[in-house]
């Protein structure tokens, strides 16, 4: 693979057109999905030079636990669209890759199933359901299952308006389930139908999540489960700030992949003013438009400690399964540790703020 370009139009050529569409799409007219790309782009590396970068280490920390590389698997729904073996092939080649999975609450496999396939640390993606008995009881679980964190969504009080998912009327083909959804008894284990007044996503989420989410909920969370709570969704240093002081550990800064709020900050432009506000009291992850090990590199520039990557590994699953995952984990670790080297740095401490200016 040259990049991973490649690997999405092998997976685009391979999947059923709707559910291509799903995983592609943006909110509304696509403008925070392609800014989220765009904003990577006009950031330019001030390089240092004449420095021996014979050694390099990749490794870094999240929440105390060691990854090969600072790139994790972000939390995307109901994998066994792209793959019949989903999220179980998605948590077994992101163990074997050195890295961490976080596991979304919409998964087409029971959080149990894919905690025991996982070879690696996984963290548990959660949506707050209106039904708090059948949310205790998946914070329940993800503990009792063995994950190490709970990243609470916050940027889904409401499914975004995904015109094409609208327009190929996508919904959930009958052999798969929301298997989380079954076994929390919310009566909604299938998608419902889409009309004008919605998708079946749309649908979905309008009569399960919690549009009164608060800061509390992550004080709720912790103390249920013990387990430290990452917020995801973060744009401005003020929501971080009010994350972190409700308990949360650290918080991604995050647009969903332009799949929420169109016209939202690209994130890229959002980072720096969530790490200056947080100001080193818990720990800063970013997501969103991450295809190059160079976007890597301008992201923990910019202070975050490690990035997420949702589209990439869905379109490695899709296209080749548990080893097309292993693929495109690779090749951005490979393509993290070329922009290092020529960055001038050797350890991912070594990259710093001066490094990056506007473009
Ligand atoms: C198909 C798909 C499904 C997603 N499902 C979830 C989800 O269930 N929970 C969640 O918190 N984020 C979800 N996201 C958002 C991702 O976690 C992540 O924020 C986003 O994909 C990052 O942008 P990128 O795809 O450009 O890397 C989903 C994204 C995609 C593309």
């Amino acid at each position: 693979m040259v990049n991973l370009s490649e690997i999405e139009a092998r997976a685009a050529a391979q999947m059923d057109a709707a559910a291509w569409g799903y995983y592609a799409g943006g909110a509304n007219d696509e403008v925070t999905l392609r800014e989220n790309r765009a904003a990577w782009d006009r950031l330019a590396i001030r390089f240092h030079t004449m420095v021996d970068v014979t050694a390099r280490a990749l490794g870094t920390t999240v929440l105390g636990q060691p990854i090969d590389f600072p790139v994790m698997v972000a939390p995307t729904a109901m994998q066994k669209l792209a793959h019949p073996e989903g999220e179980l092939a998605m948590a077994r080649a992101t163990g074997a890759s050195g890295t961490l999975m976080v596991v979304s609450t919409t998964a087409t496999t029971s959080l149990e199933e894919v905690r025991a396939a996982a070879t690696g640390p996984t963290w548990f993606q959660l949506y707050i359901y209106q039904d708090r008995g059948a949310t205790r009881a998946l914070l329940e679980r993800a503990r009792d299952a063995g994950y190490s964190a709970i990243v609470i969504t916050v940027d889904a009080p409401l499914l975004g308006w995904r015109e094409r998912d609208l327009k190929s009327g996508f919904t959930l083909p009958p052999h798969l389930t929301i298997a989380n959804a079954v076994a929390a008894g919310s009566g909604h284990s299938r998608l419902p139908y889409g009309d004008e007044e919605g998708s079946a996503l749309f649908k979905h989420l309008k009569a399960l999540h919690d549009t009164a989410l608060t800061p509390n909920d992550i004080e709720w969370a912790r103390d249920i489960t013990g387990l430290p709570v990452v917020v995801k969704g973060i744009v401005r240093g003020d929501d971080a700030v009010r994350a972190i002081d409700h308990g949360a550990a650290g918080v991604i800064v995050s647009n969903h992949g332009g799949r929420q709020l169109d016209s939202s900050i690209a994130t890229a432009r959002a980072l720096p003013e969530v790490v200056d506000a947080v100001s080193g009291r818990g720990e800063v992850y970013v997501d969103g438009g991450i295809r190059r090990g160079t976007d890597i590199v301008k992201a923990l520039a910019l202070g975050a400690r490690a990035v997420l990557v949702g589209r990439p590994p869905l379109w490695g699953l899709a296209a080749a399964g548990e080893d097309g995952v292993k693929e495109v984990l690779r090749h951005l670790r490979l393509e993290f540790d070329l922009a290092m080297a020529l960055t001038g740095c050797t350890s991912v401490g070594e990259l710093t703020p001066d490094l990056v200016v506007d473009a």
